[in-house]
């Protein structure tokens, strides 16, 4: 998966470089900082001391040390003011330029925490969205692996609103395990189909439809794999294959994988990924998954928060991830 968000230390990351949310002075400091600089060991800053400071959406590089990581990279995020002083472009520089750098020294994984969203005061749902279309700008012409790490999950922050509107969404239509299917879709009048039959939304009534008929019905859809079908959406897009999987946030090497296997099985979360990244509708999206051998569910909130944003038509799957995180989620991608 290109870019994971992840609930981590940084300082335990075992990549080839992490990012400091450093000072001007890069001398050391409280936060992450600290925390980086007591786990790398005095090695850290002594080379700190050779760099001469770092201005403000600048970033340099130095060994790691005693860290599992191979660099460290100090990059100084912008103190937030009003959000009227430039903050959001200092801020954008910072993951820039650390993502040139890493790619610079040959970094195939990087690590960065939210850079100003703590002592900075940076807006914590502001700070990731800006971290996330940065980085994903990146991984749609780099190959990398990106984690935003994400120390204390009080510390992470989604809008409110979009937290609020997911959190209903789910309440309308969550449906645990052990409610009675039936009666829950009489209830809610939804459209409802289990294997023996099924509800319609507008007349809300009950068809039996015999075990053969439905079957007759499957086993002609079957001809076509899931990764034809795949192929063909994508065709009928107008998309190249490292478009679809780059918006997918699927590595290069699953793809091909699939590909090259008409009879690949993806996994859910990696079939889903991909109807996401062609943007198709609900029922385009239950075709392709079917085709995996999976449906999506009512009584799964990974599945419904899915059902909220393809219904809300947003595709963008860095901020499908950051809902699922919110969440406590598996995210999208591989
Ligand atoms: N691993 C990952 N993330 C961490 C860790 C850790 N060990 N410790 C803190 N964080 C997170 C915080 O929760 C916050 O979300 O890093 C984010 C950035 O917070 P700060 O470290 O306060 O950095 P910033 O807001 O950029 O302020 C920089 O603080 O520490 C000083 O010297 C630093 O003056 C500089 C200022």
């Amino acid at each position: 998966m290109p870019l994971e968000i992840v609930r981590n230390d940084i300082t335990k990351m075992k990549v080839d470089a992490i990012v400091n949310a450093a000072n001007q002075s890069l001398l050391g400091g409280g936060g992450v900082d600290g925390a980086i600089h007591r786990a790398a060991g005095k090695g850290l800053l002594t080379e700190c001391r050779t760099l001469g400071g770092c201005k403000t959406g600048e970033a340099k590089i130095t060994g790691g040390y005693n860290l599992p990581a191979k660099y460290v990279i100090h990059t100084v995020g912008p103190v937030y003011k009003d959000g009227k002083q430039g903050e959001k472009a200092l801020l954008e520089s910072c993951y820039r330029e650390s993502l040139a750098l890493a790619k610079k020294r040959g970094c195939e994984t990087i690590a960065f925490p939210l850079i100003s969203s703590g002592v900075y005061g940076y807006p914590k749902d502001q700070a990731l969205k800006v971290a996330i279309d940065v980085i994903s700008g990146f991984l749609l012409e780099n190959e990398m692996t990106v984690y935003i790490v994400i120390f204390d999950k009080a510390a992470y922050k989604i809008s409110e609103k979009l937290f609020t509107d997911i959190a209903e969404f789910i309440d309308d239509n969550y449906v645990d395990t052990h409610t009675d299917y039936r009666r829950e879709s009489i209830r809610l009048c939804a459209p409802f189909s289990a294997s023996a039959g099924s509800f319609t939304a507008d007349h809300c009534e009950y068809k039996e439809i015999s075990v053969e008929d439905d079957l007759d019905t499957r086993i002609k859809q079957i001809d076509e794999s899931f990764s034809q079908m795949l192929l063909r959406k994508i065709d009928e897009k107008g998309m190249t294959d490292a478009q679809c999987y780059k918006k997918a946030n699927i590595d290069r090497k699953l793809f091909s994988k699939i590909r090259s296997d008409i009879h690949y099985k993806p996994s859910k979360t990696t079939a889903i990924a991909f109807a996401i990244s062609l943007e198709l509708s609900l029922e385009e999206t239950e075709d392709l998954l079917r085709k995996a051998g999976f449906a999506l569910s009512h009584s799964n909130k990974f599945d419904i928060i899915i059902e909220y944003f393809i219904s809300k038509g947003n595709y963008n799957i860095f901020e499908i991830n950051e809902a699922l995180f919110a969440f406590d989620q598996s995210l999208l991608g591989a």
